[in-house]
C-alpha cells in the first residue's frame, strides 16, 4: 500500500477508515431531522445510511437498504416510532428491530435487527458512532454559546479539504477579495458589520509557517510581516488539527471558526464550516449572516443535495477584469474551484517553504494510519478537544504559540 492510500483512503478496512471509526462522526445537520419528518439519506466511509428520528424523539441510524429486499429506505414512512418501507411494509425501529410487515402473513417475525450505528444529537449536528471504540471519542470543540453552519457535498478526497483547512498561506491569495486591509492602529481581525467581510491587519502574501505534533493532532502557526510595519512584531494565525477531521483555525473579533470534513467515499467528501461564539461579550454571527457570507445557502445557491448548483461552478472572468481575483463568490467555492477532483496524487506535488505545515501533517497521518492498522488507538483527549482555541493577532517575536488550551 502506498503512503497516499494510507492517507486517503476510508472505504471498507482502509486504515484511516478505521481510525474515523474511533470517534463520534457527523452524519448530518441536527436541523435536518425532526420527530416523525423525512428520513435523511447520509454516505459515510463509503456505507449508505439512512438517519431519523421517530415519534418519541429518539435518533436512529440504519443502513438505508430495507432487509425484505432492498429499498432505499430514506423513502420510508416516518410515523409510530419507526421507519415503514414503502414497497411491502416492514417496519423498523431506531434499535433496527423489526417490528412489523404489512405484506407478511408473519408480521415481520424472524427478520434480524438491521445493521444500526449509536446515534445522538448534539451541538448542532447528529453524530454516529461506526466503531467499536468503547470510550467514544467527541471531537467537537464547539459547546453551547451560538452555533452557525454550513454545509456542502463535494467531490473531493476528504485529505485534500483538510489540507485547504489547515494551510493558512492561501488565505493571503486565494481569498484576498473577502479580506480587506486593517488600518495601522488594528492588532486583530475584524468583521465588517454591512458585508461580513474579515479586515485583517497584514498584508503579507508569503508566510513563514510552523508545526508541532499533539496528543489531539497538530497546531500549526503563520506569521506575516504586520499591516503596521512594526519590526517586532508578526501577525500570527493559528490553525489546529483535531483528530481525525476537525481545523479550527483563527478566531477573528466576533467569532471562532471550526472546520469539519466526513468523508463519503473516497472521493467525495461533506464539508462543515461552524463559526461558534461561547463569549457572551462578542458578537458572534447568525445562521443566516454566515450562510450569506459564504454563499453556501440551502435551497438558493444549494440543491437539495447540498451541492453548489452548476451555475456557481462558472467562473465569471468580467468580475476578474474588474478586481475580483477569483471570479467564484464565497470562500468555499473559491476552494472548491481550485482542488484537484478525487484522490491527489500527492507524489506529483512540488512543495515549497509555505508548505510545511501540510507536509507534516501528511506524515503524521499516514504515520497514524499505519500503525493504527497494527492495532494502535488514537488517544483519549475528549476533555481536551472543548478547551482548543485559534488565535490570530500582532504578537511580539518571542511569543509562545505551542499551547492553544484556553486553560494554559
Ligand atoms: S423491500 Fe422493503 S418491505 Fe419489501
Ligand atoms: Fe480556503
Amino acid at each position: 500500500m502506498q503512503d497516499n492510500d494510507y492517507l486517503c483512503l476510508i472505504e471498507n478496512d482502509a486504515p484511516m477508515g478505521n481510525v474515523f471509526r474511533n470517534f463520534w462522526l457527523p452524519a448530518c445537520m441536527a436541523e435536518e431531522v425532526e420527530e416523525d419528518g423525512p428520513p435523511v439519506r447520509t454516505k459515510m466511509l463509503g456505507e449508505d445510511l439512512v438517519v431519523f428520528k421517530d415519534t418519541m424523539g429518539q435518533i436512529g441510524c440504519l443502513a438505508n437498504e430495507c432487509p425484505h429486499r432492498g429499498a432505499p429506505l430514506h423513502k420510508a414512512r416516518n410515523e409510530g416510532c419507526g421507519l415503514t418501507c414503502l414497497y411491502h411494509g416492514l417496519k423498523v425501529n431506531v434499535d433496527g428491530d423489526i417490528v412489523g410487515m404489512r405484506s407478511d402473513t408473519k408480521n415481520g417475525r424472524g427478520f434480524k435487527t438491521m445493521k444500526n450505528y449509536p446515534a445522538k444529537e448534539q451541538d448542532g449536528f447528529i453524530w454516529i458512532n461506526m466503531g467499536d471504540n468503547p470510550r467514544n471519542l467527541y471531537p467537537a470543540n464547539w459547546t453551547g454559546g451560538s452555533i452557525a453552519i454550513i454545509k456542502v457535498k463535494v467531490p473531493f478526497n476528504w485529505a485534500t479539504v483538510i489540507e485547504a483547512s489547515i494551510d493558512s498561506s492561501h488565505s493571503s491569495t486565494l481569498h484576498q477579495s473577502n479580506l480587506r486591509k486593517a488600518d495601522k492602529s488594528a492588532q486583530t481581525t475584524s468583521v465588517d458589520p454591512y458585508d461580513g467581510m474579515w479586515i485583517r491587519p497584514d498584508v503579507d502574501g508569503a508566510p513563514r509557517m510552523k508545526a508541532l505534533e499533539k496528543p489531539y493532532g497538530l497546531v500549526g502557526a503563520a506569521f506575516r510581516n504586520p499591516a503596521n510595519g512594526d519590526p517586532d512584531l508578526d501577525y500570527i494565525r493559528t490553525s489546529i488539527y483535531m483528530m481525525p477531521n476537525m481545523v479550527n483555525i483563527s478566531p477573528n473579533d466576533d467569532y471562532n471558526i471550526t472546520f469539519m470534513v466526513m468523508p463519503i467515499d473516497n472521493e467525495n467528501t461533506m464539508f462543515y464550516w461552524i463559526a461558534w461564539q461561547d463569549d457572551p461579550k462578542k458578537n458572534g454571527i447568525t445562521q443566516e449572516q454566515w450562510r450569506r457570507f459564504t454563499n453556501a445557502i440551502p435551497g438558493e445557491t444549494l440543491n437539495e443535495e447540498y451541492e453548489f448548483y452548476p451555475i456557481h461552478w462558472k467562473q465569471d472572468r468580467e468580475a476578474m477584469k474588474n478586481g475580483d481575483w477569483t471570479g467564484y463568490t464565497g470562500i468555499p467555492m473559491q476552494d472548491f474551484a481550485v482542488f484537484p477532483p478525487g484522490i491527489r496524487d500527492r507524489t506529483r506535488d512540488q512543495l515549497i517553504g509555505s508548505d510545511v505545515w501540510i507536509s507534516k501533517w501528511r506524515r503524521h497521518m499516514t504515520q497514524f494510519a499505519k500503525k493504527a492498522s497494527k492495532g494502535s488507538l488514537p488517544s483519549d483527549c475528549s476533555d481536551l478537544y472543548s478547551q482548543i482555541r485559534g488565535l490570530e493577532g500582532n504578537v511580539p517575536k518571542d511569543f509562545d504559540w505551542t499551547d492553544p488550551l484556553i486553560s494554559s
